[in-house]
């Protein structure tokens, strides 16, 4: 393949595309705190990233025409292909930190099944942001990065880092945690989908409803479970699953009621937890080992209370530059 050369390098290689590799993340705790003056929540929120990637390539397109998505892959008529897409606005937020125009195609090749709760949208945005990083050869420090993945969403920064790691603030404060095995997921992905601000709403209204209130001086500060972390540091999938916690489940289910039955064909079909991941409306369900992983999915296919049903692992890498060409 023929080489650009750009002048200002002094002649040295700048690749013609950038291909990023994206993991999907599932919540082994997420505990939500009162409701702060900004909108948002504060939170303990576990982050597992899950190895099933939406891989993102970034290839610029004739100066000034803007960026543009494309995108391929089973769920594709779900991915809005406007401005709206969160991968475009990571694009535009580098350009404009380094006065740039930002005009590149991206193409999203999605694997993350895009049902909400599992970060596909996140994921995108972090997977353009470091492919756009790397095709113009802009060196953005992490922590800027981060920076930025914190004001495109409460979940893009994890999606930059993967593995696993607490989130606290709204979620964007990171510090990574230890993972001492590999764990077994299953994914029942919901036909309809959730609002995450309208899950939010619905756990305030809940805690309004008990009588407890909503704010930050009515709820306890949120704080991650010593005994889940040292499942996580073990890779003890009994203790993990035993420990496993949602605070947006009841919400989530309150909002769509056939998540309990989803959750419970999964259980009967031998996984060791069930739970609504993030602000759902997708199911994650915990096995034992791969073969049971599997049963899972085939009993939640067969019971056809989701439109699919993904069986993964974790944990998987944050966001990586799979390609380079030249
Ligand atoms: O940050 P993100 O754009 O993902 O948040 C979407 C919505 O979810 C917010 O507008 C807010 O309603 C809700 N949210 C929240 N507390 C958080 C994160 C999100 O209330 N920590």
């Amino acid at each position: 393949t023929g080489a650009r050369r750009r002048p200002e390098d002094g002649g040295g290689n700048v690749p013609m595309s950038v291909t990023v590799r994206v993991p999907a993340k599932v919540n082994v705790q997420l505990a939500v705190g009162g409701l702060r003056p900004d909108g948002f929540h504060d939170l303990a929120n576990v982050f597992l990233a899950v190895g099933l990637y939406d891989e993102i390539t970034v290839t610029p397109t004739a100066p000034t025409e803007g960026p543009r998505v494309t995108c391929s892959g089973p769920d594709t008529h779900h991915v809005p292909l406007d401005r709206s897409n969160l991968a475009l606005r990571a694009v535009d937020a580098l350009a404009l930190r380094h006065g740039i125009s930002p005009d590149v195609h991206v193409h999203i090749d999605k694997d993350i099944p895009v049902a909400g709760g599992m970060a596909g949208g996140s994921a995108d945005a972090a997977g353009a942001l470091l492919a756009c990083d790397t095709l113009w050869g802009t060196r953005t420090p992490r922590e800027e990065l981060l920076d930025i993945c914190a004001e495109l969403g409460s979940d893009v920064p994890f999606s930059l880092v993967g593995g696993a790691a607490l989130g606290r603030g709204r979620g964007e404060v990171l510090t990574p945690l230890e993972v001492g095995g590999t764990f077994h997921w299953v994914f029942a992905v919901a036909d309809g989908g959730l609002s995450t601000p309208a899950v939010y709403r619905e756990c305030d209204r809940l805690r309004e409803r008990r009588g407890t209130g909503s704010g930050v001086d009515d709820v306890p500060a949120p704080e991650a479970s010593p005994v889940l972390l040292a499942a996580l540091r073990s890779g003890d999938a009994r203790l993990l699953a035993a420990n496993l916690s949602n605070d947006l489940q009841p919400a989530a289910v309150s909002l769509l009621p056939s998540l309990d039955e989803t959750l419970a064909v999964g259980r009967e079909a031998g996984a060791l937890a069930a739970l609504v991941s993030g602000s759902g409306p997708t199911c994650a369900f915990l096995a034992e080992d791969p073969a049971s992983a599997s049963d899972i999915a085939v009993a939640l296919r067969d019971a056809d209370v989701c439109r699919d049903a993904r069986t993964a692992t974790s944990p998987a890498p944050g966001a990586t530059v799979l390609r380079a060409a030249v």
